[in-house]
């Protein structure tokens, strides 16, 4: 029995990892969210009524379950604080069954402001972030100055790194951008007000872990975003900037042996939001097809996603490099009726296959492709495998053939219960 799963989603996110997590969750006793902050939004359908989680596991949602924030993740009081409220409107009071890590890096609102700055330059290069301070609050990190949870609870260590900040951010927003200033007697009154709601929620995630791990309890580690979107491996610099990939070690702080199976969540074809290159995406009246049939548009920005074939290519080397043990293919549904469905299985380049692999620089690549035949009896809302047509498993088992392991699960609707499960973990 495996006990500890590690989810993640293998292209530029949006894959379907709140409805697949959702699946899962019945048999589950804890879920935590390891990296990225609220860039994420995760889309559920509860009974008939539509959830979208930023920061929260999308796992809340069943009762039974301890969710955790590990300390890989970025928080924004404000956020956290709104979607506290918004779940318990429907989930009930969930103060008892959510800790989030002291050593977590708090999202200021100084960091919303210079990404949002950066991104509206004209002399930046523009990502397409989410503008939520995602990026400048893990560069604080990194530059050993961030603001932590427990640094909440010393009023003067808290003013003392305000002050420090202030001093550094006021003076870009001024000087770079001719931007507003942030009052820190006001950032600080701001602060100790939320670190007093927030006291409940606060605690030691690593020993509660452990305990759990000791009890021989099942735990879901929640990947955000997509594994395109990491921060070493994706395709940088059109990336977020959390570790995804083996990020659950030092986001949670458990060993990377303690993993005991990786789910890799895909789409049945492909989408991104945001810039950077995109080797299969369709300019034509089929992109506008996916997008309309699949609602591709996202569920944090509200950004419409571009749409395009499957990239075989890409997804084969992301489960290498994720340690994918099976698959998890969403969407298929969204083929229902298509005559012809392309997979892209190589690229012509003017580089080698190892030179993209190792820059993951896919400006210039050209997608090879392969063509199935479509199907017209629908796959939609099925639960069994051996209910789909023929042509719907040959393109289930081409999935398979070319990223080398197996797909355990297939999701053929937004609902809970629109899932034929092949294998079970
Ligand atoms: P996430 O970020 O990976 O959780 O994915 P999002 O929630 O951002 O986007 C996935 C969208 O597809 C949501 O609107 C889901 O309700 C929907 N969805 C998930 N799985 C399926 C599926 O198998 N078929 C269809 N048609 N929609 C799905
Ligand atoms: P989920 O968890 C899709 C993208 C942004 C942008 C880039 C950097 O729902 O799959 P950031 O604000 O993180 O600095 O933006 O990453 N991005 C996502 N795209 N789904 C997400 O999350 C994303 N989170 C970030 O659009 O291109
Ligand atoms: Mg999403």
């Amino acid at each position: 029995m495996k006990r500890n799963i590690s989810l993640l989603g293998l292209q530029w996110g949006d894959e379907g990892k709140g409805k697949v997590v959702d699946n899962l969750a019945k048999d589950l006793d804890a879920a935590v969210r390891y990296q990225g902050g609220h860039n994420a939004g995760h889309t559920l359908i509860v009974n008939g009524k539509k959830i979208v989680f930023h920061l929260l596991p999308s796992a809340i949602c069943h009762e039974n379950i301890k969710c955790f924030i590990g300390r890989g993740v970025v928080v924004s009081l404000d956020a956290l604080f709104s979607e506290i409220k918004e779940a318990e409107e429907v989930l009930g009071e969930i103060e008892g069954r959510l800790r989030i890590s002291s050593a977590c890096s708090l999202i200021q609102p100084y960091h919303i402001q210079l990404d949002q700055l950066r991104e509206q330059s004209n002399n930046l290069t523009k990502i397409g972030t989410t503008g939520r301070g995602i990026g400048t609050s893990y560069e604080d990190r990194v530059g050993r100055r961030s603001i932590r949870i427990a640094d909440l609870y010393n009023e003067e260590k808290l003013r003392d790194k305000l002050y420090q900040a202030l001093e550094f951010y006021n003076s870009i927003f001024k000087n770079s951008f001719g931007a507003s200033q942030i009052d820190l007697h006001e950032l600080l009154d701001d602060n100790l007000k939320q670190a007093e709601d927030l006291k409940p929620y606060v605690g030691n995630v690593i020993e509660e872990i452990r305990e759990l791990q000791d009890q021989d309890k099942k735990i879901l580690f929640e990947g955000a975003q997509g594994a395109l979107l990491d921060i070493s491996l994706g395709t940088y610099p059109y990336v977020t900037s959390s570790n995804l990939i083996g990020g659950v070690s030092a986001g949670v702080g458990i060993s990377p042996s303690d993993i005991d199976y990786t789910i890799g969540i895909t789409k049945a074809y492909t989408t991104r939001v945001g810039e950077g290159p995109f080797p299969t995406e369709l300019f034509d009246e089929m992109g506008t097809y996916l997008a309309e049939k699949g609602g591709e548009v996202g569920a944090t920005t509200g950004r419409p996603r571009r749409c395009g074939w499957l990239d075989g290519f890409l997804l084969n080397n992301m489960v290498k490099v994720s340690g994918v043990n099976g698959l998890c293919l969403t969407k298929i549904d969204v083929l229902d009726g298509l005559k012809k469905i392309k997979i892209c299985t190589d690229y012509s380049s003017a580089q080698t296959k190892e030179a993209i692999i190792e820059t993951m620089d896919i400006e210039d690549a050209d997608p090879f492709y392969l063509e199935l035949d479509g199907w017209s009896e629908p796959t939609a809302g099925k639960t069994d495998y051996d209910d789909l047509n023929a042509n719907a498993k040959a393109f289930v088992e081409k999935i398979e053939e070319i990223s080398g392991v197996p797909v355990i699960m297939i999701s053929t609707g937004p609902k809970r219960e629109d899932t034929i499960i092949r294998e079970k973990i």
